[in-house]
């Protein structure tokens, strides 16, 4: 098999989609500058992987190289997940039906519960990361954690329901230090149809 190097997947609308909630500037800077960039420092990052194993580069830092590629490629791969996992405006936010409907409704007692909570974990994320809705297919349950920065906290093998990022770059343009506006405005653009097709993919 071919290797292959990593790709900057087509966002799945325009730029301006996301407008009023999240503006065309924001995606422009996030999607063609931020998410490109870790695109890049992947490939670089495997490019120099490649010239040690060839023993061209010596007294390399191999911790340093790993940090490098787990921050480089988690941050390639959330990012290609949270375009995915918002739709534009109009066909976005309400509430799920189908499977998540019902398992929020099961083991939240409501959606508003599980809104209020997932709102407040995004709320109180300090740092830099991302809160996550993950699916664990041992327990049945959907648990509402956080990942910081790109990896940190990240429970193995545990499948990506629903993602927002939290990263400054994500909302800073249009809401300066407001996160919580952005956070609010995020529950317009989410896109219910992506949890489920992952949830099926799963159960
Ligand atoms: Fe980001």
């Amino acid at each position: 098999m071919d290797l292959k190097k990593y790709e900057l997947p087509n966002l799945p609308y325009s730029l301006d989609a996301l407008e009023p909630y999240i503006s065309k500037d924001i995606m422009d800077v996030h999607y063609n500058g931020h998410h490109k960039a870790y695109v890049n420092g992947a490939n670089a990052t495997i490019d120099k992987i490649n010239s040690i194993v060839k023993g061209e580069t010596k007294g390399y830092d191999l911790a340093g190289v790993v940090r490098n590629l787990v921050f480089n490629v988690n941050g390639h791969k959330l990012h290609s997940l949270f375009w995915r996992a918002m739709a534009p405006s109009g066909k976005g936010g309400g509430k799920p039906g189908g499977i998540l409907g019902d398992m929020i409704e099961k083991q939240y007692g409501s959606f508003d519960t599980f809104k209020q909570l997932f709102t407040d974990s995004m709320k109180s994320l300090t740092g830099t990361g991302w809160t996550v809705l993950l699916f664990d297919k041992e327990t049945g349950r959907l648990e509402i954690s956080t990942i910081e920065n790109h990896f940190i906290n990240h429970i193995a093998e545990l499948p990506i329901v629903q993602i927002v990022d939290e990263f400054e770059h994500a909302y800073y343009l249009q809401y300066k230090n407001n996160r919580n506006a952005y956070i609010d405005a995020w529950w317009n653009v989410v896109n219910w149809d992506f949890s489920e097709e992952v949830l099926k993919r799963y159960l």
